[in-house]
């Protein structure tokens, strides 16, 4: 079997979401095969075992399924799952990991980062829990990215990516499986299907867009056959490369038409979207948006109404700058709730250890035990549930919500494409004045205490540092800095700003407005307009 001379790429270092580059990174000579090899070199034990594969479908992805499926027959593995298409949802290879106990997955994806030839493409590797791959694995697939010399690459054709069956590449079995299917069948495990069939059939309606990303074939499958949505529910269903040349990100930016609509005299009773890989969700009731940090709140307080959760939950956890909603939720069913540093991995350890159900980040990730990843349609599914079992409106479930927990205004905001080194003395700079912030006055209110993240996981002891510079103030309030991890062109500083106001008769305000004191005191304590160029922000979620 052939082995290829290579020389290390300096730049393989993976984020919390693997290695993403731009396409033209990708496509260098010997690029993704230095990192697949790097990826099989750092797993022991791998001989014969089993491997999933798919992607999102955009850009590249085939190219690239190719690859990978020679490269693990080199490497000695027993057999590949692969997607029909090369395609997999994220949460689908989740899944799929799970149930056929397999040793890992190759996933193919940059998330909600725009493809096609000019975009974003990535490689990520799950471990056999499902979930991406903990910080010990990624740094050793780092470090052997800067030491390797050769990779294994069977000499063997294409394999047909487009026909559900079994086929061998050299000595390892080839499965092309229904992307869908066992994924649906895990949602209908989890959901009452009858409650919601029957929610569409008294005239609820829906859209769902599928920002023409992988998760158009999955809501085409469950929403509109299974449940019975009117056909035409799902609009935008189809993968394409480019993903139609949107950036599928499912946030009130680039999902704005299903926004508008949503909030027009046409709205259908519920909108949601989803991203890139079909991780990420948007939750839109009629005139009534939800935010991630309220959603994972809300499900969780709701979640016993669905089959799967219907014993209670064992505890919630969020990514720390995600808005402390859930901690009341939490606080009032009597379970533990956990603040964890941005990045579903670190929930991985929480759900296998059973102490932690349901999950969420502030930036459209929601999921729970299920898998080991975030999951856009469960989100969905699970708000469908409830509402069949509640038989209220998105708007009146939220109203009553805040009223019963109070509401957390909440808002992020972010200066994306900043220069990486302004951006880093922008951090420093913060981290230098934490010690002096505390007793400060602030926006009116006075900061109890200032802090850069740290973390210690409590089942596996592994530690965190610097995940995210804090001012909590003596009223619940908090701001929040930190730089992204997921960017490809230059560096992103994302500022969360967060106010509680139990007031139930003032919670209906706008949620820029209600935060504006602290929104100006985030960016003039950071001295963001001298520090970045910049007077606002790119992104406003
Ligand atoms: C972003 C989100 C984070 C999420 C990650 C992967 O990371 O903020 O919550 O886990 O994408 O989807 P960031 O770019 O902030 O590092
Ligand atoms: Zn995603």
């Amino acid at each position: 079997m052939p082995v290829v001379a290579t020389t290390p790429f300096s730049d393989q270092k993976p984020g919390t979401s693997g290695l993403r580059k731009k396409v033209v990174v990708f496509q260098q000579p010997h690029y993704v095969e230095n990192f697949l090899q790097s990826i099989f070199d750092s797993l022991d034990g791998r001989e014969g075992q089993t491997l999933v594969i798919g992607g999102d479908g955009r850009f590249h992805n085939r190219e690239v399924i190719q690859i990978a499926i020679r490269m693990a027959a080199a490497n000695g593995f027993g057999r590949v799952i692969v997607g029909r298409g090369g395609l997999l949802s994220t949460p689908a290879a989740s899944n799929l990991i799970r149930k056929t106990k397999s040793f890992g997955g190759v996933i193919l994806s940059a998330s909600h980062n725009p493809g096609g030839p000019d975009g974003d493409f990535g490689v990520k590797y799950n471990a056999g829990n499902g979930g991406p791959a903990p910080e010990s694995l990624t740094d050793r697939i780092f470090a052997r990215t800067r030491e390797i010399s050769s990779y294994r690459i069977e000499d063997a054709p294409d394999c047909d990516l487009d026909r559900v069956g079994s086929a061998a590449c050299g000595a390892m079995k080839c499965e092309i499986v229904d992307p869908v299917a066992d994924y649906q069948a895990l949602m209908e495990k989890l959901f009452d299907f009858d409650a919601i069939a029957a929610l569409f059939k008294s005239g609820f309606t829906i859209r769902f867009d599928g920002m023409s990303a992988i998760t158009g074939p999955y809501a085409h499958a469950i929403l509109e056959k299974a449940l019975g949505a009117g056909a035409g529910s799902v609009i935008n269903g189809t993968p394409l490369p480019d993903f139609g040349g949107h950036h599928p990100d499912p946030n009130l930016v680039h999902a704005k038409d299903l926004f508008d609509l949503m909030m027009s005299d046409k709205a259908p009773d519920f909108g949601a979207a989803s991203d890139g890989d079909g991780d990420r969700n948007l939750i839109i009731g009629r005139g009534q948006f939800v935010t991630p940090s309220d959603s994972v709140a809300m499900l969780a307080a709701n979640a016993h109404l669905a089959p799967a959760y219907a014993g209670g939950i064992a505890g919630v956890a969020r990514s720390m700058p995600t808005s402390a909603a859930a901690d009341r939720v939490a606080q009032k069913l009597g379970v533990k709730c956990y603040e964890t540093p941005t990045g579903w991995k670190f929930f991985g350890t929480l759900l296998d250890a059973g102490l932690a159900t349901i999950c969420g980040e502030e930036s459209a990730g929601t999921g729970s035990n299920h898998v080991r990843e975030k999951d856009g349609l469960w989100a969905v599914l699970l708000w469908l549930n409830i509402i069949a079992k509640r038989r209220q409106s998105v708007k009146d479930i939220v109203a009553e919500h805040w009223r019963t927990y109070g509401r957390n205004y909440y808002s992020r905001h972010d200066y994306e494409e900043i220069d990486s080194d302004a951006a880093s003395r922008l951090m420093q700079a913060l981290r230098d004045r934490l010690p002096r912030l505390k007793g400060d006055a602030l926006a009116g209110k006075t900061v109890a205490n200032a802090d850069d993240f740290a973390y210690l996981d409590p089942v596996d002891g592994s530690e965190a540092k610097a995940q995210g510079v804090r001012i909590l103030f003596e009223d619940g309030s908090r701001i929040v800095y930190r730089l992204s991890g997921t960017g490809t062109v230059g560096a992103t500083l994302r500022i969360y700003v967060e106010r509680y106001e139990p007031d139930p008769t003032r919670q209906f305000l706008e949620t820029q407005q209600a935060l504006a004191d602290l929104i100006k005191a985030a960016s003039d304590v950071a001295d963001v307009a001298k520090r970045t160029g910049r007077n606002a922000p790119s992104v406003i979620t």
